[in-house]
């Protein structure tokens, strides 16, 4: 199959977040599989300023497109970067300037990126391929589909949500800028209460549409996770399905990964305490291999839960136990826990920003990791924690529900268990929840047997690519339905 993935973020070339590993490990595992897979991404100012691409071609897309071509780093997949310098080849992130807020412009610029891909779905700029598959992620690609909508002959399309939280709204003014067509200014397509929303245009016009878990999939149709989209993702329920992640094992590895101090498996598990050590020492913490050490990675925003560590740290800090945190955002989340982190100096580190390496060490040398995400898509961490023997405390939501399973007697009793649920998020939930582990932490055998279960499950990207192509399949059948509709309404 010819499939088109188009992204935002893709590791290693650039990433915020949990996205960026996605679009790095499911190309690479649909590659694995025998699939022509290429991938579609803004040209940032930060890759161009370290590359020299070749051009491809040049179109227009809202304002002069340069299309250059690549490769993903470590393999033979095809990247094409949209380089449209007046919108990526600024510093700063891709969606925020360097002070944290949302770049003005973000409803042009990742229109500009859809039209693009929507030109390659098309076969119109001469590079001789045109794909089965356009497959789009989150909102920054969600117009493609909608675009897609008036192409005869168009590829089918599939649009996987990471997270339903970001829609990508503009105001009408916004809209009226795209200059795309005015039939899609209507409630059962981009309008959304009076603004243009363009995930509307994945769920509404994707052949296939899909979350990054099963739970997560079912959770956006109801009020409380759907942000005003759970009527419609209802209505689409026939066409949405939830896959689990995958991980790039080549990546997230103890046995080889180069950020350690010590690497280790599941056979040499004891080796960890040497990486503990290191984390202890980089973060400025009591050397001691006996307490139990509490790692927290991952966006400092409220979808995180770091208002529940806030407001529990006052318990927290007076057990008998270490936390290092690893994060950047809110800058009034990051303020409250850098003051919390002077007050509770020994016992709590934090470090503010991102750092990749630091983050494989952490994953290494924790005993334990906290994810009490109020909702979580998929999230990664607790499913890396999983590989790196580092047991995981999670709120029982989405996709954290999906890859962790909870330390109940049944099933420690079928050596299934491989952390801790709770779950409602509330402080007191939370700390039952570490209390628990603390308890386990204390009984060797019991915790061996948790990091063991973790270490020897299986997430690797090749399962949840299958599960992929089968989606593939599914859009192909619905797109060839509707194109049949089209022309039998014709005659
Ligand atoms: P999300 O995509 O919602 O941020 P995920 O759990 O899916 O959450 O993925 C987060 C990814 O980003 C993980 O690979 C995690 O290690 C990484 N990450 C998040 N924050 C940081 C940080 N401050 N430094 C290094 N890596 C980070
Ligand atoms: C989003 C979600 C996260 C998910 C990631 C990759 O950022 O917040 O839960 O793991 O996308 O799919």
């Amino acid at each position: 199959m010819k499939i088109l993935f188009a992204s935002s973020e893709v590791y290693p070339l650039i990433k915020t977040g949990g996205l960026a590993d996605v679009s790095g490990g499911l190309p690479r595992a649909l590659k694995a599989l025998g699939h022509d897979v290429r991938i579609i991404m803004p040209a940032y100012g930060s890759l161009l300023a370290t590359n020299a691409f070749p051009v491809l071609a040049q179109i227009q897309c809202g304002a002069p497109t340069w299309i250059l071509g690549s490769f993903l780093p470590r393999s033979d997949i095809p990247v094409y970067f949209v380089d449209i310098p007046h919108f990526f080849s600024r510093l700063g992130g891709p969606y925020q300037d360097p002070r944290g807020h949302d770049w003005i412009d973000n409803g042009e610029r990742f229109c500009s990126l859809s039209r693009a891909a929507v030109e390659i779905a098309m076969d119109r700029i001469q590079l001789d391929w045109k794909p089965d598959i356009l497959h789009c992620n989150d909102w920054q690609t969600g117009l493609a589909p909608a675009l897609l909508s008036s192409e005869k002959d168009a590829p089918a399309t599939v649009f996987t949500i990471h997270n339903l939280a970001y829609q990508g709204v503009f105001d009408k003014p916004t809209f009226d800028r795209l200059n795309i067509s005015r039939q899609l200014w209507a409630p059962n397509a981009l309008e959304f209460y009076g603004n243009v929303s363009f995930i509307k245009g994945g769920i509404v016009f994707a052949d296939m549409i899909n979350t990054v878990s099963p739970r997560y999939a079912t959770e956006i149709c109801e009020s409380t996770f759907g942000y005003g989209l759970d009527g419609l993702l209802k209505d689409r329920g026939d066409r949405l399905v939830g896959i689990l992640n995958g991980v790039d094992y080549s990546e997230w590895n103890p046995s080889q990964d180069p950020n350690l101090t010590q690497n280790y498996d599941r056979h040499t598990v004891a080796l960890k305490a040497a990486n503990k050590r290191a984390v202890q020492e980089r973060f400025g913490l009591p050397i001691d291999a006996s307490i139990p050490l509490i790692a927290v990675i991952g966006r400092i925003v409220e979808q995180k839960g770091f208002d529940l560590i806030l407001d529990a740290l006052e318990w927290l800090t007076a057990q008998p136990l270490q936390m290092a945190i690893i994060g950047a955002g809110d800058k009034k989340l990051e303020q409250a826990l850098a003051d919390a982190a002077v007050i509770h100096r020994n016992c709590l580190a934090l470090h503010l920003g991102y750092d990749e390496p630091l983050a494989h060490l952490l994953e290494a040398g924790a005993d334990i990791f906290l994810m009490p995400s109020r909702f979580e898509p998929c999230g990664l961490n607790q499913i890396y924690s999983q590989h790196y023997g580092t047991v995981p405390i999670v709120h029982c939501v989405g996709g954290l529900a999906d890859s962790v399973i909870d330390a109940t007697p049944e099933n420690l009793a079928s050596d299934t268990a491989t952390g801790f649920h709770f779950h409602e998020p509330t402080v007191n939930a939370l700390h039952h929840a570490v209390w628990r582990a603390l308890v386990a932490y204390n009984e060797p055998a019991l915790w061996q047997q948790l990091q063991q279960n973790g270490m020897q499950r299986d997430f690797s990207w090749e399962q949840a690519a299958q599960e992929y192509v089968r989606l593939y399949h599914s859009a192909l059948h619905v797109r060839d339905e509707r194109l049949l509709a089209v022309l039998e309404n014709s005659e």
